[in-house]
């Protein structure tokens, strides 16, 4: 490895941020278990998902499923519906499909080692190395985005934050650093470190315990570091939703347990890059012309801006032949896409 620094200087870095993180962090539920489950579970969420949107999910998740037997045992469509609302859907198939090798292959006892972690559907280096050291004291590295600024601030190291070079750079450093006592608190130092002071655009630098060891900070910018990622352009995406509701209930259709949202309830609806479009798709598919529009809603997604249009469906009710299981009295309770909530609210309102 290039030298960043010295091991001694390293360890006096790792020293000092520890000790901030023992006095410091914050209370969150996953902190108050090592059970590999528990831990794994949250590492998936907290991928693609904020720690606020997380924490009243992670229980509720962990009650219905408290065990990898009590996840493997159901269909992966109860387990989508679980995982409403935290988006990135493949997260939780994994998590379903992972839950099942763990129970034929490894008697219902997760692995221990960032090897054999990685076998699992689902685990990277990154979930691997935060299970592996988190829940089994191993001093296995981790590096997520958090980690990448916090050490490119640090050593003041050039490159994007997605530079294959920087991140190569990062995982050197932290397989170095973890090494001592804590492995498991030390990675989720330099997470929370990301998370709370070391942050992208303006760093509270006044605080920082490294703040005197760090390269970022002596040349006085230290948000320059890293440069930022170029964004790839979110596409739009057009949706058009049918409304047919009476007292029997609204019309609601289950997504394929493929694709996007797998398994969950929407309005009957079409998906497509304009407005005229995804309405012409949705007019086929229900074999007539639609009424007027009767509510609009936007919606952001990772790679898209979604603006989804409810139309009232025309005519005769008795026209639109509904199929057994298509009627829900109660709509909002169902297992709805986030996008189908927003629009069912706004129709109703
Ligand atoms: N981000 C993901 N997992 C984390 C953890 N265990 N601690 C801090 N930040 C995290």
């Amino acid at each position: 490895m290039k030298s960043t620094s010295s091991t001694s200087s390293l360890k006096r870095l790792r020293k000092v941020l520890l000790e901030h993180y023992l006095r410091t962090h914050r209370d969150l539920p996953w902190r108050r278990t090592r059970d590999p489950w528990s831990i794994w579970v949250s590492e998936i969420m907290l991928q693609q998902t904020q720690v606020k949107t997380v924490v009243p999910r992670y229980q509720a998740f962990l009650d219905q499923f408290p065990t990898v037997e009590a996840l493997a045992a159901v269909e992966e469509a109860v387990v989508c519906e679980a995982w409403a609302g935290l988006g990135f859907y493949r997260r939780a198939r994994n998590l379903h499909k992972a839950a099942g090798v763990v129970m034929t292959q490894w008697g219902g006892v997760v692995p221990e080692t960032v090897v054999e972690l990685e076998l699992l559907p689902g685990v990277g280096r990154y979930t691997a190395g935060a299970v592996a050291s988190i829940a089994f004291g191993q001093e296995a590295p981790l590096v997520d985005g958090n980690v990448i600024r916090v050490f490119a601030r640090l050593f003041a190291l050039p490159g994007r934050s997605d530079d294959p070079k920087l991140v190569k750079r990062a995982w050197e450093l932290a397989e170095k650093m973890v090494a001592g006592e804590r492995p498991g608190d030390w990675n989720q130092a330099l997470m929370e470190h990301g998370a709370t002071l070391c942050t992208p655009h303006a760093p509270t630098c006044p605080l920082c315990p490294l703040r005197k060891q760090c390269a970022g900070y002596k040349t006085g910018e230290p948000a320059q570091f890293p440069a930022t990622a170029r964004q790839p352009k979110k596409q739009n995406m057009s949706v058009a939703f049918g409304w047919a509701a009476s007292e029997e209930g609204v019309w609601l259709e289950q997504r394929a347990l493929e694709g996007l949202w797998p398994g969950l309830w929407e309005l009957p609806s079409g998906q497509a890059e304009s407005e005229e479009a995804a309405r012409t798709l949705l007019e086929k598919k229900l074999g007539g012309a639609l009424g007027p529009e009767i509510a609009t809603v936007k919606h952001t997604l990772s790679h898209r801006n979604v603006v989804a249009r409810v139309y009232e469906i025309r005519g005769d009710k008795g026209s639109v032949s509904f199929k057994k299981g298509e009627r829900v009295v109660e709509p909002l309770k169902a297992p709805l896409t986030s996008l189908a909530k927003k629009a069912i609210v706004a129709a109703l309102a």
